[in-house]
């Protein structure tokens, strides 16, 4: 099969290749095999070729684990049959172990994290979804708990979590207030936020502590999808001294910015404050997809209904991947970026 192959760490303008004969190793234990239609592409995914060395990783590997497709081939107990239309992830694990992605004409899996597509959305919109719709829904509702009249800050609302984290969180009845550019903003509060923050402004901190520092308006909740240090250290300005904070990632350049700015951030929650500590409760979590069946079955139907919807940013065709992975790697994308494969 055509499949984007990394044989070796690198930038993935030098390192992928567009090969014409691929076939994975090692799938005889994922009973699903699906004709990928679309592919989405994810930080993790570069921050994977970029820097993840192959003795931690198998190589050679196809990248990405977002997809939406067709049933090629299944088991007879997978609980899917050829034909389906449907949408899910390959799993971190298998990434890792096996080098298995869906940047390819062909993926294979469980069902683990697979269900079928709603009839609604195209096989670009569907793709568009898993690994950040699962890590906003997962973080915000299952470890966040919140709920109907949560006060939550969204931090980076314009990005491929950030645009599901606001809405996932106005589905639930919460109240919504999200940082971004100015240029994301009609965006941003299209997707229901009932305020925008910019926080490029010069005083982001400073203004938050002012406008959200009253008791009444104080947050529940902190989603960090970027992994602002400055931000968990100024929380205990506007954050409840019930709510908490908590953060998915650290500027997404690279691996070791993320562990650097996860160090800091947990660090400062065992300081005491007068050596700069913070009192929020910090978390950093995790997406285990394949944890996650039920959270994809319940956005799928919200899906279906129209309390959420897909937003992409930019389409790639297949042999575009590269320009695919050059606007990812911007980092200014808005939504997702999504490659169709065929
Ligand atoms: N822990 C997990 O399980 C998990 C799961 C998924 C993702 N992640 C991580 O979460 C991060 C975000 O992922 P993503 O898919 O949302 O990335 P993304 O789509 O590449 O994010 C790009 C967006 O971030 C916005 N942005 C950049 N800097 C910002 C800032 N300082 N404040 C507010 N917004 C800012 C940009 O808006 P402007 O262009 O307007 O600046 C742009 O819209 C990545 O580091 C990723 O690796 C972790």
């Amino acid at each position: 099969m055509r499949a984007w192959v990394y044989r070796k760490s690198g930038q993935p303008s030098q390192v992928l290749k567009l090969e014409q004969d691929y076939s994975f190793s090692n799938v005889s234990h994922l009973p699903i095999k699906i004709r990928v239609k679309s592919a989405a592409l994810n930080p993790v995914g570069y921050k994977a070729i970029k820097e993840i060395p192959s003795i931690v990783t198998h190589k050679p590997a196809v990248p990405e684990q977002d997809f939406a497709g067709i049933v090629e081939e299944c088991s007879s107990d997978s609980g899917f049959k050829p034909g389906d239309e449907v949408f899910g992830m390959n799993s971190a694990t298998e990434q890792i172990k096996n080098g298995i992605g869906c940047m390819a004409e062909f993926t294979h899996t469980n069902s683990a994290v697979l269900v079928k597509k709603p009839a609604n959305l195209s096989f670009a919109e569907a793709a568009s979804i898993p690994l950040a719709g699962l890590t906003a829904y997962t973080v915000l509702i299952k470890q966040g708990g919140i709920k109907a009249g949560s006060r939550v800050l969204v931090n980076g609302s314009s990005g491929g979590v950030g645009v599901m984290a606001v809405q996932i969180a106005k589905a639930v009845g919460a109240y919504v207030v999200a940082t971004c550019s100015e240029q994301s903003a009609s965006l941003v509060k299209g997707l229901g936020a009932d305020e925008t923050v910019d926080y490029r402004q010069s005083d982001l901190l400073g203004s938050l502590t002012q406008k959200y520092g009253s008791e009444t308006s104080r947050f529940d909740l902190v989603f960090d999808a970027i992994g602002v240090h400055s931000l968990y250290k100024a929380s205990p300005g506007f954050v409840k001294s019930t709510g908490s904070f908590l953060t998915i990632s650290a500027p997404a350049d690279t691996i070791g910015t993320t562990v650097k700015t996860f160090f800091q951030m947990g660090s400062s929650l065992f300081q005491p404050k007068w050596l700069g500590g913070t009192s929020v409760p910090f978390k950093m979590c995790w997406l285990e997809a394949e944890k996650e069946h039920d959270s994809l079955v319940r956005m799928a139907k919200w899906l279906e209904e129209g309390t959420i919807k897909p937003v992409i940013d930019s389409e790639y065709s297949f042999e575009d991947v590269p320009k695919a992975y050059e606007r990812i790697l911007s980092g200014r994308a808005k939504g997702k970026v999504v490659v169709n494969v065929q």
